[in-house]
């Protein structure tokens, strides 16, 4: 596993983040969603950084893909969004890939009349979107790999990693999580050191 955002480097970037969102609401009240599972460190760090009073709640959205005649559809179970109408909302996801979740996301968000909807995202890949989409806040911007990591998972794994790593993909089948973890840890140890 290669590192490729360290735990500094992803603080830093969010406590600006935090600044940008400042700026743009004051201390007007806000409600951040996210979306589950990969944005919950992502949300976690957020809002630790955020003054304005804050609601939080989280929904889930899985992508069945599609044939190439065909876009996939998008299954949202949204039974933790709390009430939104009237509200000043901020939709947070981890990474915006093809943008087909987020688009279909934002979509459901708009149908429940909310006072303004905005888009964070913590990664943005170049080069893969489907859709037009443009964030309102993003974190890094970064090629066209397979991460994971702070948030990111491998068939729902390596979630906990307080680094956003890069797994080798010629080795990526045979990933051995122990050994995935500690030499993460290790390297992000040296990185911090
Ligand atoms: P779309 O393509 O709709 O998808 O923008 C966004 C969702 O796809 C997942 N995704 C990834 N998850 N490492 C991951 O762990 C990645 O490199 C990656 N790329 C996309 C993620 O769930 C995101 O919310």
């Amino acid at each position: 596993m290669q590192v490729l955002l360290t735990p500094d480097q992803i603080h830093k970037r969010i406590e600006e983040m935090a600044h940008e969102i400042a700026v743009d609401f004051g201390n007007e009240p806000i409600t951040l969603i996210g979306i589950l599972n990969g944005s919950l460190m992502f949300m976690a760090d957020l809002l630790r950084e955020l003054k304005m009073p804050t609601r939080i709640g989280f929904l889930r959205a899985s992508s069945y893909r599609g044939t190439a005649t065909r876009p996939g559809t998008l299954d949202i179970l949204p039974g933790l969004v709390p009430d939104v109408a009237g509200r000043h909302v901020i939709l947070l996801d981890d990474i915006l890939d093809t943008a087909r979740t987020l688009s279909g996301v934002v979509e459901f968000l708009q149908s429940l009349s909310p006072a303004s909807l905005k888009v964070g995202v913590l990664l943005r890949k170049r080069g893969r979107q489907e859709v037009p989409f443009e964030p309102d806040y993003t974190g890094f911007e970064i090629p066209d790999l397979f991460v994971i990591g702070y948030g990111l998972d491998f068939n729902d794994d390596y979630r906990q990693l307080s680094c956003i790593g890069v797994l080798d993909e010629a080795n990526i089948d045979q990933a051995h999580h122990p050994e995935v973890i500690s030499k993460a840890v290790h390297i992000v140890s040296l990185t911090t050191e």
